[in-house]
């Protein structure tokens, strides 16, 4: 067992040289990272995921000073987004470089390119020296983990290496803004919203558009508990409960605040930031459970839960599958 975290993080780094992927924090969720210039060790990575070969991964540097090594075009926008918000959860989709394998971009002509905030992930990012792909920690289509346990659970032997950074601050994934077209487009919410991004750089359309790249996120089963899920209202969730038991089955719920009583489940703040950082371990803890129905209790609608409402409708979609193919 490596004892501090300078052992850790020189055990990280040989084994991203020798194209091995590793268990990395972020600020948003963990990820599967390899060394992106090496098409082998990128190939563990769907591998590993179950992941299809044309699905882009999104690069991950230093700062933004790495961006001409990956990106063939960096427009202003660009420099304002990573000027104002990197480190940080937020990746720019751009015009790719020759650098970038296929394997990365699953042969497309744009990249993401993300900067994280997480203390240990730039710690590994300087001493690495390069970019490294890294797409969540998760088999296809499941939930993300914001924690090393997650990663383990998930990997086991598969990923030997797991760098335990703790709890992610952010609990879902990064914003992925599209600046590689002649209109910014938001292809995925995130906690950076809409509204901070057009403070920086003016109007940003939201969701996938016609020509926007495929985006793994924008399919619409994704995150998805194995437990069959429905999301409602306060009032409608309790009676459904009911119904629910007094038909025999056993049921979980994921409560605002405060559980109903006499009932088995998970409760989060109603505050979108706070309920975000939770989401993805609650849901983990719900599946594991092994009830028959997972209720969810709507969150409020308005601007900040946009993310958040994103993340559980792909869950809603998704769940109940009983394989890891969306
Ligand atoms: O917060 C995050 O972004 C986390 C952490 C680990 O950094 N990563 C993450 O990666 O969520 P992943 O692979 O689970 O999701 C990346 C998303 C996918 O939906 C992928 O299709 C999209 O980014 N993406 C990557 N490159 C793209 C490109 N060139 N054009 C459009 N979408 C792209
Ligand atoms: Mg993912």
């Amino acid at each position: 067992m490596s004892t501090s975290n300078e052992t850790r993080i020189d055990d990280a780094v040989a084994a991203l040289r020798r194209g091995e992927v590793i268990g990395l924090p972020t600020e948003t969720v963990y990820g599967l990272a390899a060394d992106a210039s090496q098409p082998a060790a990128v190939a563990k990575i769907f591998a590993l995921k179950g992941r299809p070969a044309d699905h882009p991964l999104i690069v991950h540097i230093a700062d933004a000073d790495a961006l001409p090594m990956w990106a063939a075009t960096i427009p202003p926008a660009a420099r304002q987004l990573a000027q104002a918000f990197w480190p940080g959860p937020l990746t720019l989709i751009l015009q790719r470089t020759a650098h970038v394998p296929d394997t990365v971009t699953g042969g497309q002509d744009t990249v993401g390119l993300r900067c994280p905030a997480h203390p240990l992930a730039l710690q590994v990012l300087r001493a690495f020296g390069g970019g490294l792909a890294a797409p969540s920690a998760n088999r296809f289509g499941r939930i993300s983990p914001t924690t090393a346990a997650h990663v383990r659970d998930e990997f086991g032997a598969g990923v030997p290496i797991v760098l335990d950074g703790g709890d992610c601050a952010v609990g879902i994934e990064s914003t992925i803004v599209d600046l590689s077209g002649d209109t910014p487009r938001i292809l995925r919410p995130g906690m950076i919203s809409q509204a901070q991004i057009e403070a920086v750089i003016g109007p940003v359309a939201l969701g996938s558009g016609v020509h926007s790249p495929r985006a793994s996120g924008t399919l619409e089963a994704h995150y998805a508990p194995r437990t069959p899920m429905l999301m409602l209202p306060r009032a409608a969730l309790e009676n459904e409960a009911q119904q629910q038991r007094a038909l025999g089955k056993r049921v979980a719920l994921l409560a605002l605040d405060a559980l109903p009583a006499d009932s088995e489940g998970e409760i989060l703040p109603n505050e979108a930031t706070a309920y975000a950082h939770g989401l993805y371990a609650a849901l983990r803890t719900l599946d594991a459970l092994g009830a028959n129905l997972l209720l969810v209790e709507r969150p409020p609608e308005h601007g900040d839960w946009l993310a958040v409402h994103d993340r559980l409708r792909r869950a809603t979609v998704g769940a109940g599958a009983d394989d890891d193919a969306p």
